[in-house]
């Protein structure tokens, strides 16, 4: 089946960690959220598909606006999380879904498909944005957020490279391969959206600093959750372990500041119009 491992994936371990840190990951992408969610522009009449909405906060957000947002994910831990903070909100106006966005039948009454960091897991990215784009009105928008390649996120890839050293080789991977970087090559990105029939297709760089932690532990927490140093705690023992963590906690340190341990962030904003 289409996408099983990422489906996987994301109801393993990957999804519960991503609702143990729902209130960090969000402060930290908060830059990112801004931009994209005030490039959607959704507005009180409109509906919107939310793609990979994780635990909610760019569905939440879009729905401020009072227009109809539907999240859709595959994560069912995530999901939950979302279901619960929309009912907090008492909101209406907000409905989620345990759907495969690349697979789903729609119909074509959506001004907006949007996302933040959700759309770089398809098995067939070309097959999953036409897809999606059967739900888009004949003038409706795509708006998402997607990583740049790692060496222009220093925010993850400084605890890569400082753990580095002491982690076994890993093997060489396919850059378009479904992951968080699958979209880093620009010109893959507008190949998929072009050959998947979107029109005024613009791919621009944004470049935030973002806060990784109030202080190095607690930006050594969530590296020790995602990414690279997961890799350290889950691969690595006793004296090396330590060591690759003192290394880590050294590279964090030289970014902190009175506001935090701050990096840059790479990131592409996509808009494109549906063609039809
Ligand atoms: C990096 S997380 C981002 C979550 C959320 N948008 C956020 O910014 O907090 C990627 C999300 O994409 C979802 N996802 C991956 N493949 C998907 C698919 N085929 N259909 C729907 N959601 C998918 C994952 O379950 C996960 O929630």
């Amino acid at each position: 089946m289409s996408n099983e491992a990422q489906i996987d994936f994301w109801n393993g371990p990957a999804g519960d960690v991503w609702v143990e840190a729902q209130e960090y990951m969000d402060r930290m992408l908060a830059p990112l959220s801004e931009l994209a969610t005030a490039r959607a522009a959704s507005q009180a009449n409109e509906r919107a598909i939310d793609v990979g909405c994780g635990c909610g906060a760019t569905t939440l957000a879009l729905a401020s606006s009072g227009s109809s947002v539907w999240g859709v994910d595959i994560s069912e831990p995530m999901l939950a999380q979302a279901k619960t903070r929309a009912k907090q909100r008492g909101l209406n106006n907000v409905a989620f879904s345990v759907t495969d966005a690349a697979s789903q039948n729609y119909t074509p009454d959506h001004d907006l498909v949007f996302s933040r960091f959700g759309v770089m897991f398809f098995d067939d990215p070309k097959a999953a944005f036409s897809n999606l784009r059967q739900s888009l009105k004949p003038d409706g928008r795509l708006v998402f957020i997607c990583w740049q390649k790692p060496a222009e996120n220093p925010w993850m890839s400084i605890a890569g490279r400082a753990a580095q050293p002491f982690l076994p080789e890993g093997g060489a991977q396919d850059p378009k391969a479904p992951g968080p970087f699958a979209f880093a090559d620009r010109d893959w990105v507008r190949e998929i959206l072009d050959t998947s029939g979107y029109r005024d297709i613009s791919i621009e760089p944004v470049t935030p600093v973002l806060t990784v932690g109030k202080d190095v532990e607690e930006a050594m927490y969530i590296q020790g959750r995602i990414g690279p140093m997961a890799r350290v705690l889950s691969e690595l023992e006793g004296d090396v372990r330590e060591q690759a963590m003192s290394a880590v906690r050294a590279a964090l340190a030289e970014h902190e500041t009175d506001a935090g341990v701050q990096l840059r962030a790479g990131a592409w904003l996509v808009t494109a119009c549906n063609s039809d």
